[in-house]
C-alpha cells in the first residue's frame, strides 16, 4: 500500500494580515522600520520608513522591546549594533545586498594594510566586520557632510562604494582610496535609456540616488538620498520626474504628491532588474511570521558589536 511522506501541514496564515500585525506589534512593544525599497504592504504597516541615516536614528532611539527590520541584513545588524538588548528581527534572512557583498572583510583588511594612514570612511551598507575596520560609517545623506568635517591633510580611503565615493570626491574636492564595489541595482541604469526618457518627457525632472555611475549622474537634475529625493518631489515645482533609484519609493511619492508624475527609469535590459532583489525577498506575510515565530534573530559577537559601534557612534554624531 503506498503512504504518502508525512508533510506536517502549515498552520494558515490569518485573513486580515494587516490586524494580526497590529495585533502583534502591541503584544511584543515591537516598532516596525522599513526602508522605501520595501513592497508597498510593508510600507503601509511600518511605524517608521526612511533611508539608512534615518532608519538609524530611530534605532539609535526607539524604547521598542523588538525592532522589526523591514530591510536588508546590513540594515537588521546595524539596528542590532545600536540594540544589543533588543530582538531584532529580520523577515527573511537571505535579504542581503551585492553592495555589502562586494567588500568581503579579509580583503578589506589587506587594502587597508596598504594605507596605514588613511581614516576609513565606510557607506553603511556594509557587514559589521567592515563597520568594527573602519573609523566613521556615513551614509547617502550625509557622506559629503561627514568628509567635510575631516582634516585636509588627512587621507581617507572610501569604502565599499566606488559610484558614492566618486560622487563625494566631487562635491567636496577631496582626493580618497576608494573600494571597487558597487550596488548591482542602480548600476543597472543606462545612459542610453535615460537619455532616450528625457527626450519623451522633456519637462520632467531627473531625481537620481548618488550610487548611479558617473554617465547617469550626469543627466540628473538632483541627486540625493532616498528621503533627499522624496522631499525633492514634495518640494519641487516640476509636475513630472524621472526616478532613478529603486521604485519602491514611488509609493511614497505618489502618496506625498499624488497631482505629480513619477516615471521609473528602465533597467539596460527589459528585465525588472531595478527592484532590488534582496530588499523584495521580504513579502507582508514573512513579515508577520517572524513576529509570531520571534525569529529570523540578527545576533552579533560581541566584540565584533562594539568595534563596530564607536564608528557608528561618530557617525550619528556628526549628522546632528
Ligand atoms: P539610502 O537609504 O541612504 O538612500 O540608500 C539607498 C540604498 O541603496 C539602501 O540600500
Ligand atoms: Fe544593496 Fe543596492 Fe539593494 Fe541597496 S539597492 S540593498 S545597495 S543591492
Amino acid at each position: 500500500m503506498f503512504t504518502a511522506p508525512f508533510a506536517p501541514s502549515k498552520p494558515p496564515l490569518p485573513k486580515d494580515l494587516f490586524g494580526a500585525i497590529a495585533d502583534l506589534k502591541r503584544d511584543l512593544n515591537a516598532v516596525i522600520l522599513a526602508h522605501y525599497y520595501q513592497d508597498p504592504d510593508i510600507q503601509d504597516v511600518a511605524d517608521f520608513l526612511g533611508d539608512s541615516l534615518g532608519l538609524s536614528q530611530q534605532a539609535a532611539q526607539t524604547d521598542a522591546d523588538v525592532i522589526v527590520f523591514a530591510g536588508v541584513h546590513f540594515m537588521a545588524e546595524t539596528a542590532k549594533i545600536l540594540n544589543p538588548n533588543k530582538l531584532v528581527l529580520l523577515p527573511d534572512l537571505e535579504a542581503g545586498c551585492s553592495l555589502a557583498d562586494s567588500c568581503p572583510p579579509a580583503e578589506f583588511a589587506k587594502f587597508k594594510e596598504k594605507h596605514p594612514d588613511h581614516l576609513v570612511i565606510s557607506y553603511i551598507n556594509c557587514t559589521a566586520d567592515i563597520k568594527a575596520m573602519s573609523d566613521i560609517i556615513c551614509t547617502s545623506a550625509n557622506a559629503v557632510k561627514i568628509v567635510n568635517q575631516i582634516p585636509e591633510d588627512q587621507p581617507i580611503i572610501f569604502a565599499p562604494d566606488r559610484n558614492l565615493g566618486r560622487y563625494v570626491m566631487e562635491q567636496t574636492g577631496r582626493d580618497m582610496v576608494l573600494w571597487q564595489g558597487s550596488c548591482m541595482v542602480h548600476e543597472t541604469f543606462s545612459e542610453k535609456k535615460m537619455v532616450q526618457l528625457k527626450i519623451q518627457y522633456p519637462n520632467a525632472e531627473v531625481i537620481a540616488h548618488p550610487e548611479c555611475e558617473e554617465s547617469v549622474l550626469r543627466h540628473a537634475d538632483y541627486i540625493g538620498s532616498t528621503t533627499a529625493l522624496l522631499k525633492c518631489c514634495q518640494q519641487s515645482a516640476s509636475q513630472s520626474f524621472i526616478v532613478v533609484t529603486e521604485p519602491g519609493i514611488i509609493h511614497q511619492m505618489e502618496k506625498a504628491a499624488p497631482d505629480k508624475q513619477f516615471i521609473p527609469a528602465p533597467p539596460l535590459n527589459n528585465c525588472a532588474c531595478n527592484e532590488c532583489p534582496h530588499m523584495r525577498l521580504n513579502t507582508l506575510e514573512k513579515l508577520y511570521l517572524a513576529m509570531k515565530n520571534r525569529e529570523p534573530e540578527i545576533t552579533l559577537p560581541e566584540s565584533t558589536r562594539l568595534a563596530a559601534l564607536r564608528p557608528m557612534q561618530r557617525m550619528l554624531e556628526m549628522s546632528r
